[in-house]
């Protein structure tokens, strides 16, 4: 495995019992403090897509936001953010997901990713995967083609995976407990 993994996964926090009781919540504010460990997480991305002609990094509100951009500007591809619903002023596409509870929304702008183009997907974690395939499912409609889907941190036994439906995921730290 890369050298560097082991520094990034002993950056991120594991926080008991949050948001409510029996959640093992991986905090990635703590990555973000340190300089070293943020930078690589970065960088190995970086070097894996940078060759790849990525023409769109779509990144997905909140924590996807926070490793999307910079990997964007590195490989001279766009940023195009997914958005919580209601929050972007033009028109749009939009995608449902379930929720342990209930269901949630994203939304991309029509005409920020055009037929053809090449995407990789960024987000901070997957756990379920409705996510990860609410985003493929806005690019696809759109006519992009997803390249891969590039996480910080992988929970492997929510099997997020099998949501994918066959397209590459590519993770930085795997955790077997969730
Ligand atoms: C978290 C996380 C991923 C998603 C993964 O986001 O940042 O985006 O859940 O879960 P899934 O694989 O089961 O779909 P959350 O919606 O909690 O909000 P945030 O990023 O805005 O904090
Ligand atoms: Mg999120």
């Amino acid at each position: 495995g890369d050298p560097r993994v082991p520094r990034i996964n002993a950056a991120i926090r594991i926080v008991p019992d949050f948001p409510k009781p029996g959640i093992l919540f991986r905090d990635v504010t703590t990555l973000l403090l340190d300089h070293q460990a943020f930078k690589d997480s970065i960088d190995i991305f970086v070097e894996r897509y940078k060759e790849q002609k990525i023409d769109v990094v779509a990144g997905i509100e909140a924590r996807g936001f926070i490793f999307g951009p910079p990997v964007a500007l590195a490989i001279g591809a766009k940023f195009v953010p997914m958005r919580k619903p209601r929050k972007l002023p033009g028109e749009v596409v939009s995608e449902e997901y379930t929720l342990e509870y209930g269901t949630d929304r994203i939304e991309m702008h029509v005409g920020a990713v055009q037929p053809g183009e090449r995407a990789l997907i960024i987000d901070d974690l997957i756990a379920t995967g409705g996510t990860l395939r609410a985003a493929i499912n806005l690019l696809e409609r759109v006519g992009a083609q997803v390249v891969e889907c590039a996480c910080v941190i992988g929970l492997s036994d929510l099997k997020g995976q099998e949501k994918l439906g066959g397209r590459p995921l590519f993770i930085l730290v795997e955790c077997e407990d969730s």
